[in-house]
């Protein structure tokens, strides 16, 4: 290339980049992949090493950042930046509206309205369409010069689109983080070890501060404009239409904005934004409220620091600090434990929080929060309050961690154990049939079409069943009576017989049907079916061990602990005797169907290869007629399975006088009762 055509090839090259970050950071909508953009990158930085007097103020390899600076200069504001006013009622707004109508004496105003952006003010000075500077808000009167931080935000443009732009344009506007971005940085700073914000505005606050711009330029940070001065054409009539221009000079307006009429224009706008909060990608604290005409605006003029003009119409603040009095737990229906921070009672967005939820144990832990801390609160929306953070600072002495299940081995509800199971999160109650807190769920589980199939039982019978004390486990169902369900609500005599129908036909089920009943965390239908298969009886479930759970097909060590967790709860046994004894029953199906432990306390021992099974298939027969598998011949063993080509072991049988057995005698003796 001839250094000639450099220039045109530098600024081409600007243009082309700035309007692929346009439209990533500001359209959110890229047309080349990054791999692409990254290579157009490289260039522009390899031409401008080449030629360093062709860089430029305005070019995009700016905005990675520079050397750090040793402070910042100060700037002092040509235009004061002022404050606004907050409005925190409905009346408050309405007397805004008032005074504005007194004063200009005109019955409905026309206003603009934004949201309040939760960020930090900022006001960027373009001069024949460059940046120039950009100055933080500081006392209003002077700021911080954060030029170099600035350049690094992406969406902000260095050099202004189209044309028509004043000399001279100072926009404002305010730099923030969006919450998606806010999100990756904790969650970077989380895996680094490092502090994480506290929210998306300390985060913007912290990284736009930085002496260093190539540490902002890693945070990524957003700018939306609510507002610009210049001085002659194009000519400013409207706060809407300024905010057009500007717009169409690239720089970002938030697609939020609207044109309303009125106090109710104004009501409705703050309902729709409320409502809306949730779902927008920034956080916002409110909307602010602007008359539209700029020369009605010059007309009411300021008091003191704020416009007479404009007003904040805040959302109630939704964090507040207090202190965590104790922390106990709220068993679920499912049995979950979930921790929850018992609170100094403190008015968050307009209602008293006394409790807050503390998720689980890990989320404890992460967060290191303690009984006597000073915690900030949060309630957004409907949802539960949660403690997002503690105050640090204010921890008292001699503060423990703390441990949820160190607290509470057992249920505070009724004192099963509680365990955690390998890979979960949250810690829960054993007494899954028993538990008060659980009962309504394990009550409609185990009534439902796949499990006991009881027709007729459903949501709101069980609810009344369970409040009236008439059921409170599962085996309490076989002791209805008609007459008392009939005089429950919207039951009448028809239903209830059908039900008690319904009931007495469960009686008689399947063991499958039976064990996925019970409602044992991780034990869904296939998995009692396996059970079933392999085990033949409730009872030889109810006994096996760890080894013999993970030897069942599809049953690894989670599983396999978590039904013995629940068999090894007295209470869960009493409720299954119970059903037992009301004569829940089954027919003994597939490979059970021989008699019930034929094999009970017998040992096997398998040497040679089978003909008509493998080895595993045989061990599964023995153990689910109650019988035992060892490894090798002793006294102890009672018989020896021989295949073909058997081994030493049936040496050692012949010698010991130990009982063996073919594979035609070894499959009459499993077969039996079968055919
Ligand atoms: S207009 C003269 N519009 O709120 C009035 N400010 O309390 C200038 N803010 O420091 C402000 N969103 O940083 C205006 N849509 C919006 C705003 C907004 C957030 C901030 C701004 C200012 C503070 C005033």
């Amino acid at each position: 290339m001839t250094s000639g055509k450099i220039p045109g090839k530098l600024a081409a090259l600007r243009e082309e980049i700035e309007r692929h970050n346009y439209l990533y950071y500001v359209e959110d909508a890229p047309v080349i992949p990054d791999s692409e953009y990254d290579r157009l990158f490289r260039e522009l930085q390899a031409l401008e090493a080449e030629y360093p007097d062709l860089a430029t103020e305005d070019s995009p390899s700016r905005r990675i950042g520079g050397a750090p600076l040793p402070e910042f200069e100060s700037v002092v504001h040509a235009i004061p930046m002022r404050s606004l006013n907050n409005a925190f009622s409905d009346v408050e707004a309405a007397d805004f509206d008032r005074k504005i109508r007194e004063k200009l004496g005109i019955e409905r105003v026309r206003y603009s309205v934004e949201p309040k952006f939760d960020g930090l003010a900022i006001s960027l000075l373009y001069e024949q369409g460059i940046l120039v500077q950009a100055a933080t808000r500081g006392d209003g009167f002077k700021g911080e010069n954060v030029t170099a931080n600035v350049r690094t935000i992406r969406s902000v443009p260095l050099r202004l689109s189209g044309s028509g732009y004043p000399d001279r344009l100072e926009v404002r506007g305010e730099v923030l983080m969006l919450k998606a971005d806010f999100e990756k940085l904790n969650a970077a700073q989380r895996e680094r070890s490092e502090k994480e914000f506290a929210n998306p505005r300390n985060a913007a606050a912290g990284s736009l501060r930085q002496l260093d711009s190539r540490i902002t330029a890693r945070r990524r940070l957003s700018f939306f404009a609510y507002g610009a001065e210049w001085e002659g054409n194009p000519p400013r009539n409207r706060h809407s239409e300024v905010m057009k221009t500007v717009e169409g000079w690239k720089i970002p307006v938030s697609a939020c904005g609207e044109v309303v009429e009125g106090l109710e224009g104004l009501l409705g706008y703050f309902g729709r934004m409320q409502a809306e909060r949730r779902s927008l990608p920034f956080e916002i604290d409110g909307v602010v409220y602007k008359v539209d005409d700029l020369e009605d605006q010059a007309r009411l003029g300021f008091v003191l620091r704020a416009p007479r003009f404009a007003i904040a119409h805040k959302f109630p603040a939704e964090e507040a600090l207090t202190e965590v009095l104790d922390i106990d737990a709220q068993v679920g229906r499912t049995g979950a434990l979930t921790p929850v921070a018992r609170l100094k009672p403190v008015l968050v967005g307009g209602v008293i929080v006394s409790n807050a939820t503390l998720h689980n144990q890990d989320e404890i832990e992460r967060k290191d929060v303690r009984i006597g801390d000073t915690v900030i609160v949060r309630r957004a929306g409907d949802v539960i309050p949660e403690v997002v953070g503690v105050v640090r600072d204010r921890r008292p002495q001699g503060t423990e961690p703390f441990d949820l299940i160190g607290k509470y081995p057992v249920c505070p509800v009724c004192g099963s154990h509680v365990r955690r199971l390998p890979g979960e999160a949250q810690a829960r109650c054993m007494g899954g049939l028993s538990c008060s807190a659980q009962r309504r769920e394990a009550i409609l589980h185990f009534a439902s079409r796949r499990a006991m199939e009881i027709d007729g039982l459903g949501d709101k019978l069980v609810e009344q069943l369970v409040e009236k004390n008439l059921v409170n486990t599962p085996a309490d169902l076989y002791r209805l009576d008609g007459r008392m369900l009939a005089e429950l609500d919207r039951m009448g005599e028809k239903s209830a017989q059908n039900l008690m129908k319904a009931i007495e036909a469960s009686r008689n089920t399947t063991l499958s049907r039976f064990i996925y009943s019970l409602g044992i965390r991780h034990v869904g239908e296939s998995t009692a079916g396996e059970l079933a298969l392999h085990f033949g009886s409730i009872e030889a479930l109810m006994h096996a061990g760890p080894e013999e759970l993970t030897s069942v097909q599809d049953i690894g060590s989670v599983v396999a602990q978590s039904i013995i967790d629940f068999f090894g709860e007295d209470h869960n046994v009493e409720v299954i005797g119970k059903l037992l004894e009301a004569g829940i029953h089954w027919p003994e199906v597939g490979r059970a169907a021989v008699a019930e432990n034929a094999l009970k306390d017998k040992t096997f021992v398998l040497t040679g290869t089978l003909s008509s099974l493998t080895r595993d298939e045989a061990r599964e027969r023995i153990i689910s007629l109650g019988g035992k598998v060892t490894g090798s011949v002793s006294k102890k063993t009672d018989f020896v399975v021989i295949g073909a080509d058997p081994g030493g072991k049936y040496e050692k049988a012949l010698e010991l006088g130990i009982r063996m057995l073919e594979e035609s005698a070894f499959l009459e003796l499993v077969n039996k009762g079968e055919t």
